[in-house]
C-alpha cells in the first residue's frame, strides 16, 4: 500500500550519475516498506527558467509557463517528502537545478504566503569532486536557506570526493548513510500517517 509519496528530483545529465545514484538509493530505502516515488529527471525534461514576469505573484496562483516543470511543481505541493539531488558545478548546484529552483518563485502568493504545506522533510544531496565535505559550506547554507524559506525541514548529504561517473558504488559508508536517512524518513512518515 502506498501510504505516502516522495517527490525525487535529479539534475545531472550523465549516465551513472553520482548525485542521481545518491537520490535513488535514499528514496529506495524510504519506500521499501511502502510509499511511492514520483521521480523527475530534469536533464530529460524540456523547461525554461523563470522569466521574472511576476504573474504568479499578481494575477495567477501558479507559474504561467506551461512546460515539463508544471507537473513537477504540482508534485512538490502534494509530496509528503522531497529528495533533491545535484552535482556540484563550479562550487554551486548545476545550472539545470538552479533553473528549476528559480521557478519556485511561483510557490508564494502576492503576500508572500506559501502555496505549500510547511514542516515537510527535504533531503538535499550533492555530489562533488572536492574531497572535503565542508568545502562548499556557503552553497549548502544558501540552499538550506532557500528550502527553509519554502517551509521544508532540510537534511543534507554531501558525496565528497566523487569525481567519475559511478564512483558512488565504491563508497560503502556513504551508501549506508543514505540508507539510514531513507529509513529514518520512512519511519517519520509512517508515524505521521
Ligand atoms: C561543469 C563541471 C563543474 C564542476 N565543478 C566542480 C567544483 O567546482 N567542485 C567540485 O568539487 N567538483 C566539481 N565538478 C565535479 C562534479 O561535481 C563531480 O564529478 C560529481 O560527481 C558529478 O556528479 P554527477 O555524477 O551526479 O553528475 C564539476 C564537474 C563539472 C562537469
Amino acid at each position: 500500500m502506498n501510504d505516502y509519496m516522495i517527490t525525487v528530483v535529479l539534475s545531472s545529465g550523465r549516465k551513472n550519475s553520482n548525485s542521481s545514484g545518491m537520490a535513488n538509493r535514499l528514496a529506495a530505502a524510504a519506500v521499501k516498506a511502502g510509499g511511492a516515488i514520483e521521480r523527475y529527471d530534469l536533464a530529460k525534461m524540456d523547461f525554461k527558467g523563470c522569466t521574472g514576469c511576476g504573474s504568479c505573484r499578481s494575477t495567477t496562483d501558479s507559474c504561467v509557463i506551461r512546460d515539463d516543470l508544471s507537473p513537477l511543481l504540482a508534485s512538490l505541493k502534494r509530496a509528503d517528502a522531497v529528495v533533491l539531488a545535484s552535482p556540484n558545478y563550479y562550487g554551486y548546484v548545476s545550472g539545470t537545478f538552479k533553473s528549476f529552483l528559480d521557478r519556485w518563485y511561483s510557490l508564494r502568493d502576492a503576500e508572500r504566503n506559501l502555496r505549500l504545506p510547511s514542516g515537510r522533510p527535504l533531503a538535499f544531496l550533492m555530489a562533488q569532486g572536492h574531497p572535503d565535505p565542508a568545502g562548499y559550506k556557503n552553497t549548502i547554507d544558501s540552499m538550506t536557506t532557500i528550502f527553509t524559506a519554502y517551509g521544508f525541514d532540510t537534511k543534507t548529504v554531501i558525496g565528497a570526493g566523487l569525481q567519475g561517473p559511478g564512483e558512488l558504488a565504491e563508497r560503502e559508508e556513504l551508501i549506508s548513510d543514505l540508507d539510514a536517512l531513507g529509513e529514518e524518513l520512512s519511519s517519520n512518515l509512517r508515524k505521521n500517517q
